[in-house]
C-alpha cells in the first residue's frame, strides 16, 4: 500500500483502463491512436477546428440535419469562429453532387454515418468513396461522425477499419450502441490526435479518473459489439411486422442498421398521451422522444434496437404500435 506525504496530482496517476481502450479502438479503426473525450460534442469540436486551422479555412461541410447543428448549441461556431456550410437536401441524404456544388473552400467535410435524422440511413459503399473523393479534391479534410459507427458497420458488412480507414479523424461514441456510461473517443493520425491532446486541455476535457468509463465501454465493446448484427436483423423484423400491420409505416424501410423510424398517422401530444397510457397499463415503454412532422397529423420517432428491444416480438411491438395509434386517434 503506497503511502502519501502530498498526493500526486491526479493527471499524473495512470489510468491503465483508458489506455487499453483507446488502443484496442485505434486498433479496431485500424488509425494510428484514439484519445478518450469527455463527449462526442467536444471531440469534434477539436477535430474541426484542427483541421480548420491547418487549412487557414473556417468553413465545413455537412447535413442540414448535423447533430451539430440540432443538438449542440452549435458550439463550433460558438467556441472556435467555424461555420457551417448544409450540403443537400434536409430530408435526404448528402450527395457528391451536392458537395460538388459548394462553391467556397472548405476546411472539412463531416458524415454522420449513419444519419440519425433520417432513421439511421446511409449511403451506399460506392456512393460514400466518390464523395470522399469530391471533398478530398478541393483539399477539405475528411471527418466522421460515428456516434453509431458500430452500428453502420452491420449495413455496410466490412471491417471497422475498413470504413474508418476513409477518413482523416473519426468520432465514435462510448455510450450509445456500447452503453459504456459517458464519453467518446477521437481517432486520427498520430500528430492530429497529439493535437487534439492540447485542445482537451484547453477545454478542460482532460479527466483525470475517467476508468470507470473505460471499463464500462471495454465491457461495450466485448458483449455488445457482436451483436450488433443481430440488433439489426431484430430491428428488420420489428420493421416488417408494422409494415405488415398497415397501421404505421418505417423508415428506412428496411432499416439498414439497428435503427429506424417509426412514423405514426396521428399528432405528437395525442400520441404522447396515449404512450404514457400505454406505458401505465402495459409497462412497456415505446418510444423516448416523438418528433413532430410538418403535418400536425403525423409524428414519428426513432428505435434503436438493443438488448431491452430484443425482449419484444415482432409482433408484440405491432400490436403495441397498433393500439397506440387506435388511442391517441380516439383521445
Ligand atoms: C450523431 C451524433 N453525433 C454526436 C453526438 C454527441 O455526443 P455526446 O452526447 O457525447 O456529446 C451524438 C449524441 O447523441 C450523436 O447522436
Amino acid at each position: 500500500m503506497t503511502r502519501w506525504l502530498e498526493r500526486p496530482e491526479a493527471d499524473a496517476l495512470p489510468d491503465e483502463p483508458m489506455a487499453e481502450l483507446e488502443k484496442r479502438v485505434a486498433g479496431l479503426l485500424g488509425l494510428d491512436a484514439a484519445l478518450f473525450f469527455p463527449s462526442g460534442t467536444m471531440a469534434q469540436q477539436v477535430a474541426l477546428r484542427i483541421h480548420a486551422d491547418r487549412r487557414g479555412r473556417r468553413t465545413f461541410a455537412a447535413h442540414p440535419q448535423t447533430h451539430l447543428d440540432t443538438w449542440e448549441e452549435r458550439g463550433y461556431t460558438a467556441v472556435h469562429d467555424l461555420r457551417h456550410r448544409p450540403a443537400g437536401d434536409r430530408n435526404e441524404l448528402m450527395t457528391a453532387a451536392d458537395l460538388a456544388a459548394i462553391d467556397e473552400p472548405l476546411a472539412a467535410v463531416l458524415w454522420e454515418l449513419p444519419q440519425r435524422d433520417l432513421g439511421g440511413l446511409l449511403p451506399s459503399w460506392d456512393e460514400l468513396r466518390e464523395q470522399i473523393a469530391v471533398a478530398r479534391a478541393a483539399g477539405a479534410a475528411v471527418h466522421m461522425d460515428g456516434a453509431r459507427l458500430w452500428e453502420a458497420q452491420t449495413f455496410y458488412r466490412r471491417p471497422l477499419a475498413e470504413i474508418a480507414g476513409l477518413f482523416d479523424t473519426v468520432y465514435v461514441s462510448l455510450y450509445k450502441g456500447l452503453a459504456g456510461l459517458r464519453g467518446a473517443l477521437l481517432a486520427g493520425d498520430r500528430v492530429t490526435v497529439a493535437e487534439a491532446g492540447v485542445w482537451r486541455k484547453r477545454l478542460g476535457g482532460g479527466l483525470s479518473e475517467a476508468w470507470p468509463v473505460a471499463i464500462s465501454a471495454l465491457d461495450g465493446l466485448d458483449t455488445l459489439l457482436p451483436r450488433m448484427p443481430e440488433f439489426r436483423e431484430h430491428a428488420i423484423a420489428i420493421a416488417a411486422a408494422i409494415t405488415a400491420d398497415g397501421v404505421a409505416s418505417v423508415s428506412p424501410d428496411p432499416p439498414q442498421t439497428p435503427i429506424f423510424h417509426i412514423h405514426l398517422p396521428a399528432g405528437r401530444r395525442a400520441v404522447e398521451q396515449a404512450g404514457a397510457a400505454l406505458l401505465a397499463e402495459h409497462g412497456t415503454q415505446l418510444f423516448g422522444r416523438l418528433r413532430s412532422s410538418p403535418d400536425p397529423r403525423r409524428c414519428s420517432f426513432e428505435v434503436s434496437v438493443g438488448l431491452n428491444a430484443l425482449e419484444l416480438s415482432p409482433a408484440e411491438v405491432a400490436a403495441l404500435i397498433r393500439e397506440l395509434v387506435d388511442r391517441a386517434s380516439s383521445g
